[in-house]
């Protein structure tokens, strides 16, 4: 008998912690074979054997490998571009305990949405060390564009699209290009991210604003107010229910006045669903935009960053707890402070939007379960298991027999402190520099291959795979 008939499969054991599901925790080992979960036992009943590699989660949760839905690596504004690639972004990234991205690929006005997405899969296959996913967004809505969107979903496993309710002239969509694609949503059952910004409202404000003379950083967050994000909120939801009730997504909802506007739409039956991301939960305008130059540069993003005073983070967080809002994404969208943020001058209307923050995501969450914003349970909940499902990542988001074996030992106690010396985005700086978090990732297994363990990493570039995605069972 030639000896490869007896190979044993490579199994991956991690033993000794608490398990957090999004449904419940236990005291339960994980096995894993050939990249998948193939059974979750009570503690201590598996026998490790040799060549098995024993993954020790004593004093630790067990949880699934994070999904980020909303990330930008190496995103070409036109006029820079994001200083993460897809190999120094998905590291930082499995630093941070997510192993699954889903990033974008851009069809502009005029442009081909087959190209664009055969283009940027191209700069992701060979640099991604997590598994990572593409959504195809749509500058320019024609019918043709329609169409080949809708062919993504056989084609190549997309199942969702964006649409701009800001930027007019760059990737802005007026209402009808978005009733058109949402229609085409609701007829498929594909996801439609929507930036919601009133745009058209916003470049008037900035224009005024900078006639005016006030181009400080917290003047980006003055003229894209509360109300301008909410009435397009409450737009995009009518818009979805004419189509049919299209599946729609709010993407980066930042305000309270914006989330009011999902509660109502869903009062109303609207098939909307919203993520919300930890530099709104954590971050404000009085913390951080009245700083000036070059620092305050750094927290310019849109939607902006809101008023501390006005509540909107005890809102965003209230949202994170009853489902309002179903997931926390990071928007991950570096700029550099000085060679990026400020090379177009010191104004903001010209500095590139974005923070970074892919790394953190997990950690920053995570400190709402220590304040008990958030029960362990709902916390895995929003890092992995409802991205996985409303974009259709079937074997992700969940610790579970068949699901890929991705799966993260966190050390609740472990203390660390943030900071752009130590973390491994290609980033300059961090907007949450010196900020002390409880928790921290021990052990990254993506399909059963350690990848992080001990503030080292094990993985290597283009071991991430390209994951199809199916229209989620959720939505239709
Ligand atoms: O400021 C941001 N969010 N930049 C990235 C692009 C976008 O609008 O999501
Ligand atoms: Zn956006
Ligand atoms: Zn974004």
């Amino acid at each position: 008998m030639p000896a490869f008939a007896y190979a044993l499969p490579v199994r991956t054991i991690i033993t000794d912690g608490l398990l957090v599901r999004a449904t419940g925790r236990s005291e339960s080992d994980v096995v894993c074979e050939n990249g998948r979960v193939t059974s979750v036992v009570p503690r201590g009943t598996v026998q490790a054997g040799p060549g098995d590699t024993v993954v020790d989660a004593a004093g630790c949760y067990v949880v699934p490998g994070a999904v980020d839905a909303h990330v930008h690596m190496q995103l070409d504004t036109g006029t820079t571009v994001s200083s993460d690639t897809f190999e120094s972004g998905t590291i930082a990234a499995a630093f941070g305990g997510t192993t699954t991205i889903v990033d974008f690929a851009e069809q502009r006005a005029g442009g081909n949405v087959l190209e664009s997405f055969e283009k940027r899969a191209a700069e992701a296959a060979d640099q991604c060390v997590v598994d990572w996913g593409l959504h195809q967004v749509l500058g320019g809505v024609t019918p043709q564009a329609l169409l080949d969107a809708r062919s993504l979903v056989a084609r190549e496993g997309v199942s969702s699209i964006k649409l701009f309710m800001a930027y007019p002239g760059r990737l802005y969509s007026d209402d009808g290009q978005i009733l058109r694609a949402l229609q085409m949503c609701a007829d498929s059952g594909m996801m439609a991210m929507v930036h919601a910004e009133n745009g058209l409202a916003i470049d008037v404000l900035v224009e005024q604003a900078v006639a005016a003379g006030n181009i400080t950083p917290d003047f980006h967050s003055r003229t894209r107010p509360p109300e301008l994000e909410a009435e397009a909120v409450h737009r995009a939801a009518v818009l979805s229910r004419v189509a049919g009730n299209a599946p729609l997504y709010i993407v980066h909802l930042s305000s309270s006045d914006a989330m009011r506007e999902v509660v109502e739409a869903r009062s109303r039956g609207t098939n909307i669903f919203a993520e919300t991301c930890p530099q709104y939960l954590h971050l404000s305008l009085e913390d951080h935009l009245g700083r000036g130059w070059p620092d305050g540069a750094a927290y310019i993003c849109s939607t902006p960053l809101r008023s501390r005073h006005e509540h909107h983070q005890r809102d965003l967080w209230s949202g994170l707890r009853d489902d309002t809002l179903a997931v926390v994404s990071t928007d991950h969208c570096p700029f550099c402070l000085r060679e990026q943020k400020l090379m177009n001058g010191e104004s903001f209307d010209v500095v590139p939007n974005g923070i970074g923050g892919v790394e953190h995501r997990v950690d920053l969450i995570h400190q709402g379960v220590v304040a008990g914003e958030l029960t362990l349970e709902r916390w895995v909940e929003v890092c992995a298991t409802a991205p996985a499902r409303l974009f259709g990542l079937s074997a992700k988001g969940d610790i579970a027999p068949g699901m890929d074996a991705d799966v993260v030992v966190y050390d609740p106690e472990r203390v660390t402190t943030i900071s752009a010396a130590s973390h491994h985005m290609n980033l300059d700086h961090s907007a949450y520099e010196g900020f002390e978090l409880r928790g921290a990732v021990r052990t990254v297994v993506s399909r059963g291959e350690v990848i992080v363990d001990g503030g080292e990493f094990t993985g290597r570039r283009g071991r991430g795979r390209y994951v199809r995605r199916d229209v989620s069972p959720q939505v239709r």
